[in-house]
């Protein structure tokens, strides 16, 4: 295959003695340091980080830039002899596969950056400072070192950077649930644990770590004298009464459940707090509709419906539906209007990934009330961490089986290895829900936290032929598998997440009841130690033992997966100080700025 690049300028980089010394650069991360939390998550999406790097103009380096357009121009100018002009293209040879066009400049020679070295050797590089300044990267992910011990009560490894609900993959947050739903293996969308655990521990590091939400209460039926409702016809009222079951005075609403009529109207303005939360029952069939403003010129105004109804969501128009359920009994609801929004565009825009940042919320104009119940503690807040936090916990709960696990009713298809029918379970799910639940149980005390934590230890003890998750290796060292296959499979990242949930577990519970899960982490800690170096390739780390159990080229982990690798290591090594860690951790990093094992 031929692919000679000939543009008039084009980007080099410099290439000295051959190509082998591309390992010798590393410059600073600074600049990916920078990313908001929303950059963050978005370039966790590997197509994201094409865009990024692949930039269709190209030039050249800072001083030589400079320099040889100085050249060139004097050589333009004076319509000079060509002998002057500071380079020559030159054809190199590629392995004797295919050439590429480069530049000499006396006997140093350069090859275009974008066109060839950034795929060959998987670099990054991109030109900032109006193109004055190139910043090259080995790799595009980032390490977050532990601030201190590592506790079950604190921030969940680097969880507070998560941004778990705008993925892509996450369909919408449902309204009856409260929880995200996927849609990463299965397009019509299911429940993942994984996910949903991921959702909730998010949201409590982020709690943790920052400042108060700015919380404004707007009804709470207290108070009823100055009416701000604006309701029409004779037939609807909205009221204040006292309700005998929470003991406390609620408003009351009466109006046509059809959306086509005027129902009862707030206004808010709200400009800043977009999370919203009430009590609420409903008596008939019903609705709540927060009306936003977004930031687009000229753009309409668009309307969010929560419903009573199991319809999960639907756009049409301007119109976004949320189902909430009956709500025949009293319950607390939060939304995340922003998220809940940009979700329902999603759906009625498909293709238009970019009219996401234009649309963001700008003011929630008002909320509408139709059908019969009544409503309490109307409350807009900047964050509601904790309400997500317990969505999840709740979640949990509700939905383990008798097994003690969370069954993915998805297929999923790991490399090569047989399918796993959807009903399958995860060490991973049950760790990273364990880790959830006793954050949930520590803040609340409640029994049933406790609980569930401790029944998801179950499915770690059954082998995944059994359809529990645990594997071993070479007859001898136990794992707990993310993906159960058959043969087994290893993989690395969700065996910790594992045991992270069994540490979080033995050191909550009480003495008598923390045996199983300390038993279970000392057997998973002294597998990671003997067969953490079956990951390690001398420049990068491994995903899983596909090479072992099947016999086929090893599956590298990317480097989003290598510095999650690096991230549970560094946390482990806070709780135990194995040298083994440490030094993988250490090594590890050094292979992200192009560090290498020696080779003999
Ligand atoms: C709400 O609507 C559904 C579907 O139309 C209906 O089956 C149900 O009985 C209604 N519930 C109430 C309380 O009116
Ligand atoms: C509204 O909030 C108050 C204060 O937290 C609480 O006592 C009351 O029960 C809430 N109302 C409902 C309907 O839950």
């Amino acid at each position: 295959m031929m692919r000679i690049l000939r543009r008039k300028v084009f980007v080099v980089f410099i290439v000295i003695v051959g190509l082998i010394s591309i390992c010798s650069f590393w410059f600073s991360c600074a600049s990916s340091n920078d990313l908001t939390k929303q950059d963050d998550a978005f370039y966790r999406d590997v197509s994201h980080l094409t865009n990024r790097y692949a930039q269709p103009e190209s030039l050249l380096i800072g001083q030589q830039l400079k320099q040889l357009q100085e050249k060139s121009s004097e050589v333009k100018d004076a319509d000079a002899d060509p002998d002057d002009i500071p380079y020559e293209e030159i054809e190199t040879s590629v392995n004797d596969e295919y050439t590429v066009v480069g530049r000499r400049e006396g006997d140093e020679v350069y090859l275009p950056f974008f066109g060839f070295i950034q795929k060959y050797f998987e670099v990054y590089g991109r030109l900032t400072d109006n193109k004055q300044r190139f910043i090259f990267e080995h790799s595009y992910s980032k390490i977050y070192k532990p601030n201190g011990m590592y506790t079950p009560t604190g921030i969940f490894m680097s969880f507070e950077h998560y941004n778990v609900e705008v993925r892509d993959r996450v369909k919408c947050i449902s309204g009856i649930e409260g929880v995200p739903l996927s849609t990463q293996w299965g397009a019509h969308g299911y429940y993942y644990p994984i996910q949903i655990a991921q959702y909730g521990l998010s949201h409590f590091s982020k709690f943790l770590i920052e400042d108060k939400p700015s919380v404004t209460v707007y009804e709470n039926g207290e108070d009823c004298t100055d009416m701000e409702w604006q309701v029409s016809g004779p037939a609807s009222h909205v009221r204040c009464v006292p309700d005998d079951e929470i003991d406390s005075d609620v408003l009351a609403f009466k109006t046509p459940e059809s959306l086509g009529n005027p129902g009862a109207l707030f206004h808010l303005d709200e400009d800043s707090n977009f999370f919203m939360s009430l009590d609420l029952k409903f008596i008939t069939n019903g609705s709540i509709t927060v009306l936003v403003e977004t930031k687009a010129k000229s753009a309409p105004l668009f309307h969010i419906h929560y419903a009573c109804s199991q319809t999960l969501i639907h756009a049409t128009g301007n119109e976004i539906y949320y189902g909430i359920g009956d709500r025949q009994t009293w319950s607390h609801m939060t939304r995340d209007i922003p998220t809940d929004f940009q979700k329902g565009l999603t759906l009625l825009y498909p293709k238009q990934k970019k009219l996401k940042m234009k649309f963001a919320v700008r003011r929630i104009v008002s909320i509408t009330l139709h059908g019969t119940g009544y409503v309490d503690n109307i409350t807009f807040s900047s964050v509601t961490h904790l309400a997500q936090f317990y969505y999840a916990a709740n979640w949990l709960v509700r939905h383990q089986d008798r097994t003690g696990g969370w069954p993915i009713m998805v297929t999923r298809k790991l490399g090569t290895f047989d399918s796993l029918d959807p009903g399958w379970y995860s060490a991973m799910a049950q760790g990273q829900a364990i880790s959830l639940l006793t954050r949930a149980y520590i803040r609340t005390k409640k029994e049933m936290y406790l609980q569930s934590a401790l029944r998801a230890t179950k499915v770690l003890n059954i082998n995944s032929q059994d359809g529990g998750v645990r594997a071993t290796f070479m007859d001898k060292y136990v794992w707990y598998e993310e993906y159960p296959t058959n043969p087994s499979s290893f993989v690395l990242n969700g065996f910790i997440y594992s045991l992270i949930g069994l540490y979080d577990l033995k050191t909550i519970a009480p003495p008598e009841l923390s045996g199983e899960a300390e038993k279970l982490f000392k057997q998973g800690m002294t597998s990671l130690k003997h067969m953490l170096p079956l990951f390690d390739t001398g420049l990068g780390s491994i995903y899983d033992l596909r090479h072992v159990t099947l016999g086929v080229a090893p599956n590298r982990a990317r480097w989003d997966y290598h510095s999650t690798h690096i991230n549970q290591l560094l946390l482990l090594s806070t709780i135990d100080n194995a040298p083994i860690l440490k030094n993988t951790a250490e090594r590890w990093t050094g292979y992200m700025i192009g560090k290498r094992a020696a080779h003999n």
